[in-house]
């Protein structure tokens, strides 16, 4: 799926030892579709060299604002007004104070200066020390910016290369991928909340060994991440898998069906839609053994009982906020045969508006599925498709038949 098909983007390098992850930006950048003009400053340049940039965006790179190659010699306004998006990365404290005065001494603060707004929006990926980046100037800069309609991309933690260790680190080339692509997402949940399960739970039968499914949680991270791609605030919880989080999104992680109830009930309460895709064991040992269970030399396996496991989506969809049409919930279902009834007589018992349905168990860690949309009015079939452009439908779907404020 390439997410950043036709998009045209000027990438802005000022001075920082981050350039070196620029590199790598930029080929991410056009994997993903894209096409990319390189725009250095003079600082930048001590760096990296514009030839490695221009080896990779396939472009000349500009650095000057006298520039023979533009027949009327305006780079600033031939090449910006060609751009979807004006990205600095690195964007270093001082070429941040100095987008907040409207310098234009040099190309690229020109640019950003002269740029249409808001049709080419600009967003800056900060670089720099820990202490330049807790420095109020650098605090109250962003402000700023972000008030004069720039859109400031988070930082990374860690170890810098000056020796310390502190915020102020740029992003690394893939987070920061998929924080772009985000920005150009609809915003069809923009400041709604949106509780999630994923993947299946842990039963344990003693210490060492439990019952569990082989559900990967990839829908529901998908889900997951595109919901906060649209503008939601989300909490995933999600069962033991192997998944990375979605930028921007917290996460609890649980073991059982008795854990994951316990940490969705109470986010349930502060939620506008819940979204259950979590494969919950529907039974769990009786007894949980303190000791892992030994052979005793009889050659029988030893007897386990089983209990059943709450319904964590009944009993949200059971809650007060459900009642009261403040929450949503969705469903999902794993069907193996007859998907439309199973589905439309799951919605109904579960008592929620909308369920998914899928035949199952071959999606379980597939990266794409066909889904079944089931609702009061009936249903609608989705073509097969990647897990997340799936995820994307389903939440433009969701966000249609959320209440209107
Ligand atoms: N679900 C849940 N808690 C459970 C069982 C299921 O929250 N204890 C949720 C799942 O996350 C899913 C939906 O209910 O959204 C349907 O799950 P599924 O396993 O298909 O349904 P069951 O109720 O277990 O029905 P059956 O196994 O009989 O098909």
């Amino acid at each position: 799926m390439n997410d950043l098909a036709g998009k045209h983007f000027v990438l802005g390098l000022s001075g920082g030892i981050a350039c070196y992850k620029a590199a790598e930006l930029c080929r991410a950048l056009i994997k993903e579709g894209a096409t990319v003009q390189v725009v250095m400053t003079e600082a930048a340049e001590q760096f990296i060299t514009p030839v490695t940039m221009q080896a990779l965006s396939n472009r000349p790179v500009y650095g000057s604002q006298w520039d023979s190659r533009e027949p009327n010699n305006m780079p600033h306004i031939n090449l910006s007004r060609e751009a979807d998006a004006i990205l600095v990365a690195p964007c270093s404290a001082d070429f941040m104070a100095k987008l907040l005065h409207g310098r234009a001494d040099e190309l690229l603060s020109l640019m950003c200066l002269a740029r249409p707004r808001p049709e080419v929006p600009l967003l800056l990926s900060p670089s720099m020390n820990r202490e330049m980046w807790s420095h109020p100037a650098t605090q109250r800069n962003m402000q700023q910016l972000t008030d004069d309609g720039a859109t400031i991309l988070g930082v990374g933690s860690g170890f810098q290369a000056c020796g310390e260790y502190g915020d102020g680190r740029m992003l690394e080339p893939l987070e920061l991928l998929e924080d772009i692509v985000a920005f150009f997402q609809p915003k069809h949940l923009q400041g709604k909340r949106v509780l999630i399960t994923a993947g299946p739970t842990f039963e344990a039968i003693d210490p060492v060994r439990g019952i569990t499914n082989l559900s990967s949680g990839k829908m529901g991270f998908a889900i997951a991440r595109a919901a906060h791609e649209a503008g939601a605030d989300v909490t995933l919880v999600a069962g033991p898998v192997s998944l990375k989080t979605p930028r921007g999104v917290t996460r609890i992680d649980v073991k059982s069906a008795r854990d994951m109830l316990a940490a969705t009930q109470p986010a349930a309460e502060r939620a506008d839609v819940f979204v259950a895709t979590a494969a919950v064991a529907d039974w769990r040992p009786a007894n949980c053994a303190d000791q892992k269970i030994k052979k005793d030399g009889s050659g029988k396996a030893p007897a386990l009982d089983f209990t059943e496991n709450p319904d964590i989506l009944a009993t949200v969809a059971q809650g007060a906020r459900a009642k009261a049409g403040q929450l949503f919930c969705v469903g999902f279902a794993a069907e193996s045969q007859d998907l439309v009834a199973n589905a439309q007589a799951k919605r109904e018992r579960k008592g929620v508006p909308l369920l998914v349905g899928n035949i199952g168990p071959a999606t379980f860690g597939a990266d794409d599925n066909a889904l079944v949309l089931v609702d009061a009015k009936g249903t609608m079939e989705v073509p097969r498709a990647s897990k997340l452009e799936l995820a994307r439908g389903l939440v433009a779907e969701i966000a249609k038949r959320l209440p209107k404020k």
